[in-house]
C-alpha cells in the first residue's frame, strides 16, 4: 500500500528511484511517480498502471540534471488511480508524497481555498501539500511542524521546496525510514527500496523531521536535535529473489518448513523462553485477515487446551467498541507487517487502558513490534508475494506453541511428547509441500469454477477461513467459508451440481458432524474434496495428510489449501504475487 522513495546523492538519480519503486511493487499500487530536483526547478512525472509505463514516460521526457528527488507509488484513497491524482503532488514553492490518510482533509481544504489556494486534484495528498506551503517562509521544518499540527491522520512525507538543497521527512502512524550510504542518503518507507544501495538505516520516530542535505542529515523533534541510532537490516538479497520459482507466493509456501523450524527451535530446546500467557484470565486476540484466522486457530486451542477464555475480532471492529477489560485481560495482536493502521489502533486502544499487549509479529522494526509490551517474532523474514503464506503459517505455529505451554502450566496438558510433535512439525509440512502433483490435480478439477464452498467445525471451520480468503485473493473466485453445521440453514440454496465443496475433516470429535454435512451438500450434486488426516475414500477427491497432535494439524492442512490456490490462479492466468486492489501492509483504515 503506497511505496515512498528518496534519494539525494551523486548516483543516477533516476535509477535509484525506479530500482526502488520496483521493489516497492509487491506492497500493491495504481499510479506512480517522481519529482527531480536541481537549484532552478523541480520536474514531476507521472504515469498510471504500472512502473514501466512510468519508465516509458521516463525515457521520452528530457529529464533535468540533479542529485536529488523522490518518488512515490499511490494506492487510491481519496480520489481515482489517474495521472491527477497520482503523487508527487506540488502546491505552490513545495513538492512531496505521501503514504496514510489525512482524515481532517476535507476540513483543511475549505480553509485553504477560503485563503484563495486552487486544488488540481481530488487528494488528501495535495491539501498536506497545500498546507506545508502556507506555512513556508524560507524555515520548511518550521513549515512542516505547524502543518502537523494541525493534520489529522496517518502520515509519512518526503518533501523538496524550491529554494533550498534538501529532502525532508516526516511520519506519523506510517513507517518511514532514512538509509544511511556511504556518499549518499535515501529516504524510504521500507527497506527493501533502497537495500540494494545501504543495509544501514534510521528509524524515524514519530513527529521527528530529518533533513537531508548535501552535508549529512539532522534530525530534530519540536526544534530540538535527536540522536538516533543507525540500524543494520538483514534482509537478504535471496530474499527478494524469486530464486528459480515463477512467483514469490510459490517460493514462499516452499519455504515454509525452514522458517517454521527457525521460529520454533528455540522454544522446543527450551520452552521456558515462550512467554507464559497462563496467567492471564481472559485473552483477546485481535488482528486482520489471514492474520485474524490465525488467531481463531489460537482461541480454540487457548480454550479448549488451556481452558482460558479467549475473544478473537477483526481489529477494525475491536478498535471502535466497548471493550470490557479486566485487569487479568491480555491482548495479543498478530500482525506480519506489525504495521496495520487497524491492528496497531486496537493495540493502543488496549495500552491507553493499561492492558498488557503481545505481539506475534514478523517485521522486528515495526510499530507494533516497538509500542506493544511483550513480543514474540516469527521468523518468516520478509514476505513479498501480497497473500501471506509462511507468515499465517508461523502465526499459527507460534500460537498454538503458547496454546500448549499455557495448557501445562495450568495442569491441563500431560501430553510432554507433543513437543516432540512441533519438534518434526517441519520435516511433516516438507512431505506435504513435497506432494504438489496431488494438488494440481484438484486445481485443475476446479479453476473454471466461479463459486467454491468450504465447510468444517471448530479448527477446522477457522481452516476453512484461511483457505477461502486465499483461493478468492489470488484466483478471484467468489467462495465462502462456511460452519458446516450452519449451511442448512440459509446458504445451502445456493450449491448447484458440480459445485466445488472442500469438507475440512482433522478434528476427531466433530468429524462425524462434518460428514453428516458433507452427505448434504453432496446429495444436492455438490463435488466434494476431502482434506482429512483420516481416508474416507468416498468423496470425488480427497488429501490425506498426516495425522499429528491437535496442537499441529492445522500447519499441515493449511499448505495444501495454499499450494491449490496457487495453482488455480496459475491456471486463471492472475497476478498471483499482486493480486488486484489489494496491498501488502494495509497502513490505512
Ligand atoms: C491475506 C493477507 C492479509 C493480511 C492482513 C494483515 O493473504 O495477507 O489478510 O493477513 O492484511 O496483515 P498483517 O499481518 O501485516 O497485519
Amino acid at each position: 500500500m503506497c511505496g515512498i522513495v528518496g534519494y539525494k546523492g551523486k548516483r543516477q538519480v533516476k535509477n535509484i528511484l525506479l530500482e526502488g519503486l520496483k521493489a516497492l511493487e509487491y506492497r500493491g499500487y495504481d499510479s506512480s511517480g517522481i519529482a527531480f530536483k536541481n537549484d532552478k526547478e523541480i520536474q514531476v512525472i507521472k504515469s498510471v498502471g504500472k512502473i514501466s509505463n512510468l519508465e516509458e514516460k521516463l525515457e521520452k521526457e528530457k529529464l533535468i540534471k540533479c542529485d536529488m528527488g523522490i518518488a512515490h507509488t499511490r494506492w487510491a484513497t481519496h480520489g481515482g488511480p489517474n495521472e491527477v491524482n497520482a503523487h508527487p503532488h506540488t502546491s505552490g514553492k513545495v513538492t512531496l508524497v505521501h503514504n496514510g490518510i489525512i482524515e481532517n482533509a476535507h476540513e483543511l481544504k475549505e480553509r485553504l481555498i477560503e485563503d484563495g489556494v486552487e486544488f488540481k486534484s481530488e487528494t488528501d495528498t495535495e491539501v498536506a501539500c497545500a498546507l506545508i506551503n502556507s506555512y513556508y517562509d524560507n524555515d520548511m521544518v518550521k513549515a512542516i511542524n505547524k502543518a502537523c499540527k494541525d493534520i489529522v491522520g496517518s502520515y509519512a512525507f518526503a518533501i523538496m521546496v524550491e529554494g533550498d538543497d534538501k529532502i525532508y521527512g516526516v511520519r506519523k502512524d506510517s513507517p518511514l525510514i532514512l538509509g544511511v550510504g556511504e556518499d549518499d542518503l535515501f529516504l524510504a518507507s521500507d527497506i527493501a527500496a533502497i537495500i540494494d544501495y545501504t543495509d544501514k538505516y534510521i528509524l524515524l520516530d514519530e513527529l521527528e523531521i530529518v533533513e537531508i542535505s548535501s552535508d549529512g542529515y539532522a534530525i530534530t523533534k519540536n526544534g530540538r536535535s535527536v540522536d538516533k541510532k543507525v540500524l543494520t537490516a538483514d534482509l537478504s538479497s535471496e530474499a527478494r529473489d524469486k530464486c528459480g520459482y515463477d512467483h514469490f507466493m510459490l517460493k514462499e509456501i516452499m519455504e515454509e518448513p525452514v522458517v517454521l523450524k527457525k521460529t520454533l527451535d528455540p522454544y522446543i530446546e527450551d520452552l521456558d523462553k515462550l512467554i507464559d500467557v497462563s496467567k492471564y484470565e481472559e485473552i483477546h486476540i485481535v488482528a486482520c485477515g489471514s492474520a485474524y484466522y490465525a488467531g481463531m486457530i489460537g482461541k480454540s486451542l487457548l480454550e479448549e487446551k488451556a481452558g482460558i477464555r479467549v475473544v478473537c475480532d477483526v481489529a477494525s471492529e475491536y478498535r471502535y467498541k466497548k471493550i470490557i477489560y479486566d485487569r487479568k485481560t491480555l491482548v495479543i495482536l498478530i500482525s506480519q507487517s506489525g504495521e496495520t493502521a487497524d491492528t496497531i489502533a486496537a493495540m493502543r486502544k488496549a495500552k491507553e487502558e493499561k492492558i498488557d499487549t503481545l505481539a506475534i509479529v514478523n517485521v522486528k522494526g515495526s510499530t507494533i513490534a516497538r509500542e506493544s509490551d511483550m513480543q514474540v517474532f516469527i521468523e518468516a523474514g520478509p514476505e513479498i508475494a501480497v497473500a501471506t503464506t509462511k507468515a499465517y503459517i508461523l502465526q499459527v505455529a507460534i500460537i498454538s506453541l503458547m496454546a500448549y505451554k499455557a495448557a501445562i502450566k495450568k495442569g491441563l496438558e500431560k501430553d510432554k511428547n507433543i513437543l516432540k510433535d512441533f519438534d518434526i512439525l517441519p520435516r511433516m509440512l516438507k512431505e506435504v509441500l513435497d506432494r504438489r502433483e496431488e494438488y494440481l490435480e484438484i486445481a485443475n478439477e476446479i479453476y473454471n469454477k466461479e463459486d467454491i464452498f468450504f465447510i468444517g467445525r471448530k479448527i477446522d471451520y477457522s481452516i476453512c477461513m484461511e483457505g477461502s480468503l486465499k483461493l478468492k485473493e489470488v484466483s478471484y473466485i467468489h467462495s465462502e467459508a462456511y460452519q458446516a453445521g450452519e449451511l442448512k440453514h440459509g446458504t445451502i440454496s445456493l450449491i448447484e451440481d458440480d459445485m466445488p465443496v472442500f469438507g475440512i475433516l482433522t478434528d476427531k470429535d466433530v468429524r462425524e458432524k462434518t460428514i453428516s454435512n458433507i452427505e448434504e451438500v453432496k446429495s444436492r450434486g455438490a463435488k466434494i474434496i476431502v482434506i482429512t488426516n483420516e481416508a474416507c475414500n468416498k468423496y470425488d477427491l480427497e488429501v490425506v495428510v498426516p495425522k499429528i497432535s491437535d496442537y499441529c494439524q492445522a500447519v499441515l492442512v493449511v499448505p495444501v489449501l495454499q499450494l491449490i490456490a496457487y495453482e488455480v490462479a496459475k491456471t486463471r492466468g492472475c497476478d498471483i504475487d499482486k493480486p488486484k486492489n489489494l496491498a501488502k501492509s494495509v497502513t490505512v483504515e
